[in-house]
């Protein structure tokens, strides 16, 4: 059956090409993010030392199925795997396959997926056995700069918001935002305008208004910004081999404030409780 209107032409556009999606929009990004944000909450038992990638993947690739669902990654721009899982200093991008984690290892799990056509986009950090110190912290500074840049979502305010309230603190805490890589709009497709940077000045950018959806998914480094990409073409590294953190939510701004999408049903995003 066809659908009368297109889905990409829901909605309006806004002068900076951001989509503005309706109220009634907001249900089916609900559930496409719920979705994904179950599938991480999975994932905490399947990581330890002795695991290898590919099999965490193999399991996320049969929930998706499972759910009725479909992976947003698997035939993504030749890309093969239902998610990215970044060990140690690969920032993002990392290809599951036969790596075989250890024990102080830290992982960010990736995954989107579709569900009745939207998008629901997340990744958390996990530690296969016992938590380094210095790690604990990269990943606990990166998760509270997710928050904080979240809790910059409100209408009238702007993306330089954003990206100021994450770059302020990983800074002050001695650590770097990654440059090379953004959030991204998203809704009935993966992505979208505008990019969403994890640094700026407060005021800058595209202003917030309501029915915006986008990704914000700050990677943060112990050591400087820069990464590389391996010969694999998606592999993205610390150029300086440090460690790397990300955490990443869908949101949608309302008419009050934010609606996080990818929240957690078990309330484990957060690391403590991971
Ligand atoms: N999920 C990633 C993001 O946050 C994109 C992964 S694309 C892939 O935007 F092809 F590498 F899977
Ligand atoms: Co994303
Ligand atoms: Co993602």
């Amino acid at each position: 059956m066809e659908r009368a209107v297109k889905d990409e032409s829901r909605g309006r556009l806004t002068k900076d090409g951001i989509r503005i999606y309706d109220s009634a929009d907001f249900a089916g990004m609900h559930a496409a993010g719920r979705l994904a944000a179950e599938v991480l909450d999975a994932m905490a038992d399947l990581v330890f030392p002795g695991q290898t990638t590919g099999e965490i993947d193999r399991v996320i690739t049969k929930m998706v199925e499972d759910a009725g669902a479909k992976s947003a990654t698997i035939g993504y721009k030749g890309y093969k795997h239902a998610s990215c899982i970044s060990v140690n200093h690969v920032v993002c991008h990392g290809i599951p396959g036969d790596k075989v984690l250890k024990d102080g290892d830290i992982l960010n799990i990736d995954v989107t997926v579709i569900v009745d056509g939207w998008f629901g986009d997340t990744s958390r950090m996990y530690v296969a056995g016992k938590l380094p110190r210095k790690a604990e912290r990269l990943i606990e500074v990166t998760h509270d700069a997710l928050m904080l840049g979240i809790e910059a979502v409100k209408p009238g305010n702007t993306f330089g918001d954003i990206g100021h309230a994450i770059q302020s603190f990983v800074e002050s805490h001695r650590m770097s935002v990654v440059r090379d890589f953004c959030g991204h709009g998203l809704g009935r497709v993966f992505h979208a305008p505008p990019n969403v940077l994890h640094y700026g000045r407060p005021g800058t950018g595209a202003v917030l208004e309501p029915g915006m959806f986008f990704t914000i998914e700050p990677m943060v480094n112990l050591g400087r910004p820069e990464t590389k990409t391996l010969a694999d073409d998606w592999t993205a590294v610390t150029r300086d081999k440090s460690l790397s953190a990300q955490y990443e939510h869908s949101v949608g701004v309302t008419e009050t404030g934010v609606e996080i999408f990818t929240l957690s049903p078990a309330g484990k995003f957060h690391p403590t409780y991971g």
